[in-house]
């Protein structure tokens, strides 16, 4: 797999990928790290790691379809045949959806449908509820829907803060995110 990240953030997910592939957990390469916010954390962790980043400001682009376009023409230099979304803070748009049908994969930190959108650690805190997780989904159109592939869940204790839930959350995705596509890569995915 030549695989694509895309991230606008701090990419702790990132660099669980990059650890999993140098332990070899993970068959995969690296190709490009997308990234839709110049200067943001992420793109150090890939410079540390010698891994090519491609940056862009949305505002430079006449719109998503002309940055998708620009984003597309770098997959292809790089051979990339798989993009995993890591906090990418933007909607996929029909230019990329069109290209990578099905090779699209999105973390989410709630178990969907329930709590899509941002701030999900949030609003399962604010909702109470007791039991909350991880969620990895292939991307479609809309927000955080998409077929789901594994969903891995976290419980939320009387003594928890949004702080030590968002750690708990952190450590699965951590682990989700490569175990599933390794599987991917070994036998493909099941989705119904
Ligand atoms: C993760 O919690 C992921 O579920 C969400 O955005 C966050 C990204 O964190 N989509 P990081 O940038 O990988 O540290």
């Amino acid at each position: 797999m030549k695989l694509a990240v895309f991230a606008s953030g701090s990419g702790s997910n990132f660099q669980a990928f990059a650890e999993a592939v140098e332990e070899g957990r993970l068959d995969a390469e690296i190709v490009l790290l997308v990234c839709d916010r110049p200067g943001a954390l992420v793109e150090g962790r890939a410079a540390a790691k010698d891994i090519p980043v491609f940056s862009f400001d949305p505002k430079a682009y006449d719109g998503k379809a002309a940055f998708e376009r620009a984003i597309l023409s770098e997959l292809k230099k790089k051979g990339a045949d798989f993009i995993a979304l890591a906090g990418y803070m933007r909607l996929i748009g029909p230019v990329l959806l069109g290209a990578y049908p099905r090779r699209i994969m999105n973390i989410h930190p709630s178990l969907l449908p329930a709590f899509p959108g941002l701030d999900a650690i949030g609003q399962a805190f604010d909702a109470g509820v007791k039991l909350t997780g991880v969620t990895l989904h292939y991307v479609d159109e809309g927000m955080d829907t998409g077929p789901i592939i594994a969903q891995e869940a976290v419980r939320i204790h009387e003594s928890d803060t949004r702080e030590t839930v968002q750690k708990k959350v952190q450590t699965i995705e951590h682990s989700l995110y490569p175990k599933t596509l390794q599987q991917l890569i070994e036998k493909g995915v099941n989705v119904k």
